[in-house]
């Protein structure tokens, strides 16, 4: 086993226009997933690795809010230093960024919106122990045009890299892990800008494979899920809820509800006169009061939800729901949002919405 320090390089700046509007109004790496960001599974995945010096790539919009995040998450015996990306540039911009941070040591790096059911520590240990001057993560994927794809030799050396290819040599898709010696930092000087203007990550590994540097990988069989739109974000929801996590109740439930399946429910909330199907978690301080909860939601703290039905979706902190008729399904809906029914029978609809906001109003309403 090897011994040699090896620094985390989270990635937390870029732009999240996918994910609008909720990222007008916050980073996408603070968006919750089962109500913990996600840029914490992240740090927690790096954690669990044994790294324990990081460093985290912002954005001058949303540094102040993923400092205060990791500010909260921070374990004791852990350092973390701030890197700010005035522009989102690229990954490998990213990468030449923070080179003053990283130095001569072995880092791993990690997208902070992606969440992947990875352990890292022998991986870890393989990359320290190999010959070679990168590691990355594969995935077999059934839409290969849409990512940087590998073509591997017999012993899952890689050969070559594809950026989003008509004709797919592979269906093995990059995902967001990536192990690097300082022999990236040449290899990304020698790089240009793609069509995109950005200096990919996946054009640097190509030059280390040109020089004959060794590129190894490594095929992922869990999960990853890309957060970057709405139906991902939902899809990493019901994924993440379908883990066996600890699921407890510390709030009031009244008699007259009914709780079936994994539920968590936080400290200081009411479940009032409902029926809450899991898997489904609720954070602090909420009302839930004769409303029905169904699998898949995770709703935040200090959340209403007064006679409605939800399904399927993502509320985050503080919304308020009430006398709904129709169910509410596969939504995501930001803090402070409310939807109420109003006290006047009218046949108009009111709104104040954010720009992309998005509303679907069945046909028989
Ligand atoms: P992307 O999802 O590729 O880019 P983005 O955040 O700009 O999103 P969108 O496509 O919705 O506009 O980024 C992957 C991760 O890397 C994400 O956590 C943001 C981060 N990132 C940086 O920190 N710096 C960068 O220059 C880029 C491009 C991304």
């Amino acid at each position: 086993m090897s011994s040699r320090p090896m620094k985390g390089l989270v990635l937390a700046g870029g732009k999240g226009t996918r994910l609008r509007p909720l990222t007008y109004a916050m980073a996408k790496q603070l968006v919750p997933v089962a109500n913990k960001p996600i840029l914490h599974y992240a740090l927690d995945e790096l954690y669990k690795g044994g790294i324990r010096d990081f460093g985290i790539i912002i954005s001058p919009e949303t540094g102040r809010s993923i400092e205060q995040s990791v500010e909260q998450w921070l374990p004791s015996d852990v350092q973390v230093e701030f890197i700010l990306q005035e522009e989102p540039l690229g990954l490998a911009h990213a990468v030449k960024v923070a080179q003053p941070f990283l130095g001569s040591d072995n880092f791993v790096m990690y997208l902070g919106d992606n969440l992947i059911n990875v352990h890292l520590k022998q991986l870890i240990d393989r990359f320290n122990d190999a010959n070679c001057e990168a590691l990355i993560l594969l995935k077999s994927v059934e839409n290969p045009s849409s990512f940087g794809v590998a073509v591997l030799n017999e012993e899952r050396q890689v050969i070559r890299l594809v950026e989003k290819p008509k004709a797919p040599p592979s269906d093995l898709a990059l995902i967001g892990v990536y192990f690097f010696t300082p022999a990236i930092f040449d290899a990304i000087q020698k790089i240009k800008p793609s069509w995109r203007g950005e200096l990919e990550i996946t054009d640097a590994i190509q030059q280390l494979l040109s020089e004959n540097r060794p590129v190894l990988s490594h095929i992922h069989a869990g999960w990853w899920l890309d957060t970057g739109k709405k139906d991902d974000l939902l899809a990493a929801n019901r994924t993440v809820l379908d883990e066996p996590l600890p699921m407890h109740v510390a709030g009031e439930v009244t008699s007259s509800s009914s709780l079936t399946g994994p539920v968590d429910i936080a400290e200081g909330s009411q479940i009032l006169h409902s029926k809450i199907v899991g898997p489904v978690r609720i954070g602090k301080n909420c009302v839930i009061e004769r409303a029905y909860i169904g699998p898949y939601t995770s709703i935040g703290d200090g959340c209403q939800v007064l006679n409605c039905e939800v399904e399927n979706s993502v509320l985050l902190n503080n919304c308020e729901l009430s006398n709904l008729t129709g169910r509410i399904e596969e939504s995501l809906i930001g803090n402070g949002c409310r939807i109420l029914r109003a006290s006047q029978a009218k046949k108009t609809h009111k709104f104040l919405l954010a720009d992309h906001s998005d509303i679907e109003i069945p046909s028989n309403l």
